[in-house]
């Protein structure tokens, strides 16, 4: 049986998305990105067009995911193709392992090495990056991304869009807001307002030079 998965964005998580999605038993995926036709390949794969190609010819598809590093632009983007009627998949790694009482909302992907614990939820549209863990009774909003090997304890609320970075950890019960970035390594103990980047050991607010 054939498998298309559509693609909306040409970048190394783009291809990412694309492995994940070959392994799942998709038999196609087909790129698309804004760059196009600046950009008209991406690892082993063509790119076919825009957003409004992809608009144009969502039917023949039977998923679509976005496949965008930026969380708000990824978090737009679904929103767009949503409304034409795009069927989203959620790409779950056959080495990931998710609690079957953990909830994964649509167009999100868990990648290799991934845990998600027991009551667990999970938005649209959020990665979970290679070896990350996400403990019991966490909250992720839509957007989020979990990059690789960074660890959120119980209980951790993540706001919208946040980015908790590289081999970053969370304690148990913190809430961090909407739009954060949580640097490379950092040991988050306290609340973290939206809009701010922390980072360090405890971490802390810091300002871009
Ligand atoms: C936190 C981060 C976003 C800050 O980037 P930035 O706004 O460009 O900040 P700058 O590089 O200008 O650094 C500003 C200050 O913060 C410090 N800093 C930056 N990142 C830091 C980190 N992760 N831990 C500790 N200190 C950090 C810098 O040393 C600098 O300090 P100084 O003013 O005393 O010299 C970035 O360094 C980072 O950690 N990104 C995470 C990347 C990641 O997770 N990638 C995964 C891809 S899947």
């Amino acid at each position: 049986m054939i498998m298309r998965l559509a693609i909306l964005g040409a970048s190394g998580h783009g291809k990412v998305v694309a492995d994940i999605a070959l392994l799942l038993g998709y038999t196609d995926v087909v790129f698309f990105d804004d760059s196009w036709p600046n950009k008209n390949s991406i690892g082993s794969w063509s790119v076919a067009g825009t957003t409004q190609t992809l608009l144009d010819s969502i039917i023949d598809f039977e998923a679509v995911i976005v496949g965008i590093g930026n969380n708000r632009v990824r978090l737009e983007k679904q929103v767009v193709l949503a409304a034409a009627g795009a069927t989203f998949v959620t790409l779950i790694h056959p080495a990931a392992v998710v609690s079957n009482f953990a909830k994964i909302s649509k167009g999100s992907v868990i990648c290799a090495g991934v845990v998600v614990g027991t009551e667990t939820k999970v938005g649209a549209g959020v990665i979970l990056n290679s070896g990350a863990t996400v403990d019991h009774d966490c909250r992720l909003a839509d957007g989020v991304h979990v990059a690789p090997g960074a660890h959120l304890s119980g209980d951790v609320q993540v706001g919208e869009c946040s980015w908790i970075g590289i081999g970053a950890c969370v304690k148990q019960g913190v809430s961090i807001g909407s739009d954060v970035m949580v640097g490379a390594g950092a040991a988050v103990i306290n609340e973290v307002p939206s809009g701010v980047t922390v980072a360090g050991n405890p971490a802390r607010p810091i300002v871009s030079k």
